[in-house]
């Protein structure tokens, strides 16, 4: 049976950078708050004349390639993860063939938002092993900017997201030491609302009567952490435990970048060194899909990853859902 390996990684970061204080002059909010409760800065936001969720991710899909010194010729199917298309449907995998001039490839949409991911790598790597296909692209990409409330009213999650795209095309091997050792995915639909976007909802009859709120997300914020800092460890000791390691086996742990207090306290409860967990939520927000495939090519590019490393990616968000993968580099 072949095992998948990443091969190349690529992103793609809108070039209009938000401070803080920026968000100051939208809102009643202070930097202060901001880094206090969630360790950002800065985040970025796409410019809606040239920028949108499939070029961006096709940006980042090129760079992957060429990283992988593949043509896009070579990509036999496409998964697109994002919870912020183009268009309410189709989604944005067909978008992105179309950009990357593929003729007929297959294209799969994932709406798993935080963790989408981490589930469209599951699925890759599910292909991959199956031999159904031997090189696979995996894109996050995401504009939170146009959809979110920013005035005071909508600050609790104005102040979080941010825009990006991060890709990864992985590739079959038949190295049985390398790739990815296994995934692992998770939800909990009970707590579907504590984090969710109402409209456009095919449970609303008059579809163009809905207010401008219901577009907006709503999260219950204290909810989402409080699930968030007990499913993570939990999804990462399940990934080390099904291939016989322990935490302080873990190169590089490179968790969903949703709050720097989250990545903290999973740090701290898995007694994990600032070594072994790479973060940077400051310089972006949370970029959903995109963060952990932008984080996984900002460590690399650092020299954090190496051959042979064992690397640990998981994440949580919205569904509730949740994951984890671990890799050997
Ligand atoms: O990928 C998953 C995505 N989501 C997450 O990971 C979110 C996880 N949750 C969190 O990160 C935190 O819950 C937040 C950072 C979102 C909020 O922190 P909190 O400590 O739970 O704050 P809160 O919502 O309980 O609000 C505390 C206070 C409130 O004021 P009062 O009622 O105490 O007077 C809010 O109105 O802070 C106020 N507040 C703000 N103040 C300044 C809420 N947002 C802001 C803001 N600036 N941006």
């Amino acid at each position: 049976m072949p095992n998948s390996t990443i091969a190349g990684l690529g992103h793609y970061i809108p070039k209009r950078k938000v401070t803080n204080s920026d968000l100051e002059k939208m809102m009643e909010t202070t930097d202060e708050w901001i880094v206090e409760r969630t360790g950002i800065k800065a985040r970025h936001w796409a410019d809606l004349d040239t920028d949108s969720t499939s070029n961006m991710g096709t940006k980042a899909a090129l760079m992957a390639l060429e990283n992988a010194q593949l043509a896009p010729s070579d990509v036999e199917f496409i998964i697109f993860c994002t919870l912020s298309p183009d268009y309410n449907f189709p989604g944005g995998g067909v978008m992105v063939q179309e950009q990357l001039g593929l003729d007929t490839v297959g294209a799969l949409d994932i709406r798993n938002q935080c963790s989408g991911f981490l589930y469209g790598l599951s699925v890759a790597d599910q292909f991959i092993k199956t031999g159904m296909y031997k090189t696979v692209l995996v894109i996050g990409s995401e504009i939170h900017s146009s959809g979110l409330d920013i005035s005071t009213r909508g600050r609790n999650v104005a102040v979080i997201f941010g825009d990006g795209a991060g890709a990864a095309v992985l590739t079959a091997t038949n190295q049985t030491d390398k790739g990815i050792l296994s995934t692992h995915l998770h939800s909990q639909g009970k707590f579907a609302e504590e984090l969710m976007v109402i409209e456009p909802s095919s449970t609303s009859r008059c579809r163009n009567e809905f207010s401008p709120e219901r577009m907006f997300p709503i999260m219950n914020g204290s909810a989402v952490f409080k699930h968030a800092v007990t499913r993570f460890p939990e999804v990462i000791m399940e990934a080390l435990a099904k291939n016989g390691y322990s935490a302080s086996d873990i190169s590089l742990l490179i968790p969903h970048q949703a709050n720097l207090r989250i990545s903290q306290f999973i740090q701290k409860s898995m007694k994990l060194s600032d070594d072994q967990v790479y973060n940077n939520i400051m310089h972006y927000g949370n970029t959903t899909a995109a963060s952990v495939p932008i984080a996984m090519l900002e460590a690399f590019q650092n020299g954090k990853i190496k051959e042979g490393d064992l690397i640990c990616l998981a994440a949580f968000g919205s569904g509730f859902t949740w994951a984890s993968a671990l890799i050997r580099w």
